[in-house]
């Protein structure tokens, strides 16, 4: 019996090591929650009470109208719990965003459908919603809001039904990748002329023109208000990361001028991070901008960290407290917090400062403190955290742990060894519970190493002398 039962212990050992580890729930106030929950149930009202308007009531019209409400709450349920799990640090007021559309569009449909095509009301924010929350979460949306119809009364012509699905289809996945307004601007010239020729050979009414040319109208006024809904409702668009990754910045102008080791530190973590970020299918763009600004809080002391001392004197070694020193260190993520607040970085990007040190222990003050034979408690000694939340800040912990190791590492180094040191590294923060939460699978990590060494093995390269002769100036 005992020969079996080992075999099977070790098979479900290896089992739960390949799994995901389970996160922790999103957290959403009760009053947010109320409001949502508000909304989902006007939500439901609006898209059924005319079924309760028919005369004479009988009861199978009020079990229509049961179920037609029942029907709509539960699709605003799984929209909301589709766009959680797109969305890893969506907030509250993004999901009233995403509900509020519905209800608009539901509201929209009672009061104009005779008057206003669907191509209108569910292209706009379909637009609006895969650009801040992605394609999922946006088709989603478009399936309830083109299959909910408050109005059965209202003829619904099946070929505009067909059209308004599929452009709003593709304004949902095209949206979520476009990474320019130029490109959104294209989208709104493009989709109304997709949506004409296709209206002009299915349905050939006189009044497609004006349709088409208000849904470019519509089109053209909610790009411009995108900012608006960037600003108000923290949506972080791909034309947002890249305008905040741009190095002209002033926060990282400053980290190049007053801080040149931390730069030239973040650029290399830039190249780590987002060839990890590639290798797992990441959000590559996310992660190159919460790079840039994760160090930004050595601003603050720059020549209190290594990379910035050049040689000169050493102010840890100065003071002699590793308990200072240790505050030091804490204080380049919060005052990293404060630069984020004044310069209103997206949360998304804000999370890149804490959660990449983690609860990381400051391993070589730690260890003074413990030399001096002061009273230590370890806790004194670590990050506060939290540890990384999502995938993006986890690889950008790993790299960040990486980066000064396969920096020193020598020109002769094989790539065995360097793997061997970037396992080392990963190994211990995992084994120090700073990835539980970030859900990063044991098969994503191994891609993680591999990413990583790729990256070394092009520095290496990079740093290889090449022989070169006199007078030789082509290149
Ligand atoms: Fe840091
Ligand atoms: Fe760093």
């Amino acid at each position: 019996m005992k020969n079996i039962t080992t075999p099977l212990k070790k098979l479900f050992y290896l089992w739960r090591r390949s799994q995901v580890p389970i996160k922790q729930p999103i957290k959403i106030s009760k009053i947010d929650n109320l409001i949502i929950f508000l909304i989902c149930i006007l939500i439901s009202i609006i898209s059924s009470y005319k079924l309760l308007l028919i005369a004479p009531l009988n009861l199978s019209n009020i079990f229509s109208w049961l179920f037609k409400f029942t029907e709509t709450l539960i699709s605003s349920g799984i929209l909301i719990l589709i766009s959680k799990k797109e969305n890893s640090t969506i907030t509250s007021r993004q999901i009233i965003l995403v509900t509020s559309f519905l209800l608009a569009v539901q509201a929209a449909k009672l009061a104009f459908a005779s008057t206003i095509s669907p191509l209108s009301t569910i292209i706009p924010p379909a637009l609006i919603i895969s650009q801040g929350m992605g394609s999922i979460t946006a088709l989603t949306w478009v399936s309830i809001a083109s299959l909910s119809w408050p109005d059965p009364a209202i003829p619904i012509d099946n070929n505009l039904f067909f059209i308004t699905l599929v452009c709003a289809s593709v304004v949902s996945v095209l949206g979520g990748r476009i990474r320019s307004r130029a490109q959104l601007l294209q989208l709104s010239i493009f989709v109304p002329i997709g949506a004409l020729l296709s209206q002009w050979i299915l349905i050939g009414r006189n009044e497609i023109f004006s349709d088409c040319l208000i849904l470019a109208i519509v089109m053209l006024f909610t790009i411009l208000s995108i900012p608006i809904f960037e600003s108000i409702f923290g949506l972080l668009t791909k034309a947002r990361l890249l305008e905040l990754a741009d190095k002209e910045k002033p926060l990282i102008r400053r980290l190049s001028l007053e801080a040149p080791g931390t730069f030239e530190h973040t650029l290399l973590i830039c190249g780590l991070a987002e060839e990890a970020t590639r290798m797992i299918g990441g959000d590559i763009d996310l992660i190159k901008t919460g790079a840039l600004y994760h160090d930004v809080g050595k601003l603050h002391a720059p020549n209190w960290f290594i990379e910035n001392q050049d040689g000169s004197k050493n102010p840890h070694d100065e003071i002699d407290d590793p308990f200072k020193s240790a505050e030091v260190l804490q204080a380049h993520v919060d005052e990293g917090l404060k630069y984020a607040r004044k310069s209103r970085l997206p949360k998304p990007i804000a999370n890149f400062i804490p959660e990449h040190q983690g609860t990381l222990k400051m391993g070589y003050f730690f260890h003074k403190a413990n030399e001096k034979n002061l009273k230590v408690n370890e806790n004194d000694f670590r990050y506060k955290g939290p540890v990384p939340q999502s995938k993006e800040t986890a690889i950008l912990m790993l790299a960040d742990g990486c980066e000064a190791a396969l920096r020193a590492m020598n020109i002769n180094a094989s790539d065995d060894e360097a793997l061997e040191t970037i396992s080392k590294i990963i190994f211990s923060r995992q084994n120090d519970g700073q990835l539980v939460d970030s859900d990063l699978s044991k098969g994503e990590i191994f891609l993680i190493k591999r990413a990583f060494l790729n990256v070394w093995k092009r520095i290496r390269h990079r740093r290889i002398q090449y022989p070169t002769t006199k007078n030789n100036t082509f290149s």
